[in-house]
């Protein structure tokens, strides 16, 4: 049986992977230092405490067994803190990447898959965004993943390592058994802000609705958690079998609006959602959409459970689990 380390598997689209990755019939250790994430959410046999910053543990690790690949998804992730606290995201994300990665030269592990993101691509000038564009960052978070990217390249050119960097949109919904699901501290994710306004009462604030869409609300590509574990497994699957590095968008290529979101919510869960539209925000494109025609082409994948309504039920369920 193959062994995936896991980064970031007591996180919530790590959790869902290593999920998934089981039910593949691959074995998975988790490493984690709980800075984010829950320890209810990795099985306790599997969870390593480590930082990504300590090298020598993280080489321990991959000396336990043999491990055939890395999915490195731990990272801190809220766009608005790394413009408040760079030196936090640049270590974190930037620096603990670099351990890691030098951990797996010198146990001489050479297969990665490394979670990326549509803000590699800033306010892109083509939509449904293809991967050829070029790296435009507009934040300090966007940033550290291209930087991590470039890193990628030089480890593929110099020491043989092979990666799958995956473009995520957003990723949304809940494990359709609900043994996962998300839960983000500090949470900026719209659906299960929403959620949070059903339950207070308290309106959830929306950013913009004067944008140049048909109802003037932000379009974004929801891709399901489930179906982006999905594309991990597929990428693994890939590099295991002797595939080249490859950078791939995981999105469905279908949009859909803030207020489709909230109508969505509505009708799933049968209650009014408490909102308020306030300003826009800075730094948010009007649309964003991916071009997934590569993933789907190259890996085989395709979205199975990314339905807007899909996507509200399972995160419904999971979140009054
Ligand atoms: N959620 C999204 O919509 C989205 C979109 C694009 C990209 N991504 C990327 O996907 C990955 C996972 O995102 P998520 O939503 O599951 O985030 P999350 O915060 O739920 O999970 C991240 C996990 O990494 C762990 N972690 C962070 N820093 C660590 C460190 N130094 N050492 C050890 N563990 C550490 C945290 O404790 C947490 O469990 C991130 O790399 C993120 O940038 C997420």
């Amino acid at each position: 049986m193959k062994r995936i380390l896991v980064t970031g598997g007591a996180g919530y689209i790590g959790s869902h992977a290593t999920l998934e990755l089981l039910d593949a019939g691959y074995d998975v250790v988790v490493v984690d230092n709980l800075s984010r994430g829950h320890r209810r959410a990795v099985e306790p046999a599997r969870l390593r405490e480590v930082d990504l910053l300590d090298t020598p543990s993280l080489i321990r690790v991959m000396q336990e067994a043999p491990v055939a690949a890395v999915i490195h998804f731990a990272a801190y992730i809220a766009v608005g803190e790394s413009m408040k606290n760079p030196a936090l995201y640049f270590r974190n994300n930037v620096a603990g990447s670099i351990s890691l990665l030098a951990a797996m030269q010198e146990a001489d592990v050479r297969n990665i898959v490394f979670s990326s993101t549509a803000a590699v691509y800033g306010m892109p000038s083509v939509v449904p965004i293809p991967e050829t564009l070029p790296y435009a960052p507009i934040n300090v978070y966007g940033e550290t993943k291209v930087m991590i990217e470039k890193v990628l390249d030089w480890f593929g050119q110099t020491q043989n390592f092979r990666s799958v960097c995956l473009r995520y949109f957003n990723a949304s919904g809940a494990d359709p058994a609900a043994r996962t699901g998300e839960d983000h501290e500090p949470e900026t994710h719209l659906i299960p802000l929403l959620f949070q306004a059903i339950r207070t009462g308290v309106p959830a604030t929306l950013f913009g609705n004067d944008y140049p869409t048909p109802d003037g609300s932000c379009i974004r590509d929801y891709i399901h958690v489930s179906d982006l574990a999905r594309a991990h497994i597929g990428a693994v699957d890939w590099l295991l079998k002797g595939g080249e590095s490859r950078k791939f968008n995981v999105g469905t290529g279908a949009g859909y609006s803030v207020k489709e979101v909230v109508d969505a919510i509505a009708r799933v869960v049968g209650q009014p959602v408490p909102h308020v539209w306030g300003p826009r925000r800075e730094g948010d494109p009007a649309l964003l959409v991916a071009d997934s025609s590569k993933l789907q082409g190259e890996l085989g994948w395709s979205p199975r459970d990314s339905a807007l309504d899909r996507i509200v039920e399972t995160a419904w369920r999971w979140y009054n689990r």
